[in-house]
């Protein structure tokens, strides 16, 4: 009861005028089209392939259709009243071999993307690297090869070309965490590779291109309003035993220092997790200033807090995360606990960082089965989600965090990495069979609250 009251009590003014709002969404999970005008394979239609590395085999070959559906998309952003429209751009369209020739029908999309936006009274909020690198490059050993650098900063060279004279505000890259953890460590995302090695080779190049990436942008367009965007859990030990406690720490090393870290200039946190000393191999001299980066904004994209226990069999880490369903707490589809005030202790502890000038998050969200009953899709936990996530915010806010803006993740469903179809996120729903759109009751709500 209290805390609907209390729900019911925030408002979009409580942020005051000049807080950003928006939505997200991704190349990989939206356009589709995945062969269409000259584009060329990406890591993840190569995964896409592999029997069971995707729920159910989804593809994401059709995905939104947002390469044919652009425009109406677009035209439900502006009806929602959302100002803001965070989206990337996919490397292997731009480029369909990674390098060399430059695919104009590509450009030419990003090009109608971004004007259909402008025209609409919509702020494009471009993020480069948004998972899908060229599937040629990750012939050659993708992230884990050390050209990396220079590949990147020649996909960053064209892109702000094209693009400076229409878009100010630049995301280098999307979790970098999630994409070298997840791709290059567990194999469980594209491109399925595992091991140490992989992991620390990817993690190394991956932290050199935000730096190079963000001084290629700076360079090339000195007025951009330039970030990276990096995923965060607030994560606390599972009981208040010193090995829990170390357990913790060491997760969190991992999954909220480790990237940010060294593009201060504070290195990786290695006295903390120790096996991160095995990155030094990678190390080249210079690499220390190579790394270093300064950003306009940094952003943090937060869905969950995790419970973490000392586990002696877990290499490297000796560490587990407890399962949400184990915990027998509330959760969200992908077995996420729901938990606002992991928001506002993400957006404390990014705050502390000197380094660190102003906040977004650049993703919030919640996946729940939805249900259609006529035509209509009342998905009151997803609203209550947003709902009280948005109040731990807006506590950051009035505390004089560095927080200055929020998006949705994600403005309709779409293909949910190796979740395929299954996991919905947005504030539209997509009927997959027949591409129909249709707002959700999370949707209307976020029209209503962004109305003020
Ligand atoms: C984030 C990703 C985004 C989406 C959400 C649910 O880790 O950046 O693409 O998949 O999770």
């Amino acid at each position: 009861m209290n805390k609907k009251s209390k729900s019911a009590a925030i408002k979009r003014s409580g942020f005051g005028d000049e807080f950003v709002w928006g939505v997200s969404t991704s190349a990989l999970q939206t356009e589709g089209a995945s062969h269409a005008d000259g584009k060329g394979p990406s890591i993840w239609d190569e995964f896409a392939k592999g029997k069971k590395n995707i729920l159910n085999n989804d593809s994401p070959e059709i995905a939104c259709d947002f390469y044919t559906k652009y425009k109406e998309d677009i035209a439900l952003v502006k009806m929602l009243g959302i100002p803001n429209f965070r989206f990337s751009l996919s490397w292997s369209r731009i480029l369909p071999d990674g390098i060399g020739t430059i695919n104009k029908k590509g450009i030419e999309f990003y090009h109608k993307v971004i004007d259909t936006c402008i025209e609409s009274g919509i702020e494009p909020w471009i993020t480069l690297y948004h998972w899908d690198l060229p599937e040629t490059l990750q012939q050659k050993g993708g992230w884990t090869n050390r050209e990396i650098i220079n590949w990147f900063e020649h996909y960053v060279e064209v892109c702000i070309k094209e693009f400076k004279s229409k878009v100010k505000n630049w995301m280098v890259l999307n979790e970098p965490m999630v994409f070298t953890g997840a791709g290059y460590f567990l194999g469980v995302h594209a491109p399925g590779k595992k091991g140490i090695g992989s992991f620390l080779s990817a993690m190394h190049h991956a932290v050199l291109c935000q730096a190079i990436g963000l001084r290629t942008i700076k360079k090339m367009q000195p007025d951009a309003i330039v970030g990276t965007t990096y995923s965060c859990s607030f994560i606390t030990p599972q009981s208040d035993s010193e090995r829990d406690k170390q357990a913790a720490k060491r997760i969190d090393a991992l999954l909220n220092r480790s990237f940010i870290e060294p593009s201060l200039g504070l290195g990786y946190p290695m006295e903390t997790l120790p096996f991160l000393k095995k990155v030094e191999k990678y190390i080249k001299p210079g690499d220390e200033e190579l790394m270093r980066a300064e950003f306009d904004f940094i952003g943090i994209q937060n869905y969950t807090r995790e419970v973490v226990a000392y586990n002696f069999f877990i290499p490297f880490l000796k560490a587990k995360l407890i399962p949400a369903d184990k915990r027998k707490v509330f959760h969200t589809q992908m077995d996420w606990e729901v938990y606002p005030e992991a928001i506002y202790q993400m957006v404390k502890k990014f705050s502390k960082y000197k380094g660190v000038k102003k906040i977004f998050i650049t993703e919030n969200g919640a996946s729940f089965p939805d249900e259609i009953i006529d035509g209509i899709i009342t998905d009151t936990a997803r609203e209550n989600f947003l709902k009280s996530y948005l109040e731990q915010v807006l506590k950051a806010k009035q505390e004089e965090l560095k927080i200055k803006g929020y998006f949705v993740w994600s403005l309709t469903d779409n293909f949910e990495w190796a979740e395929g179809y299954h996991q919905r996120f947005g504030l539209i729903h997509i009927d997959f069979n027949t591409q129909q759109r249709t707002i959700k009751k999370s949707g209307y709500w976020y029209k209503d609250f962004l109305a003020g």
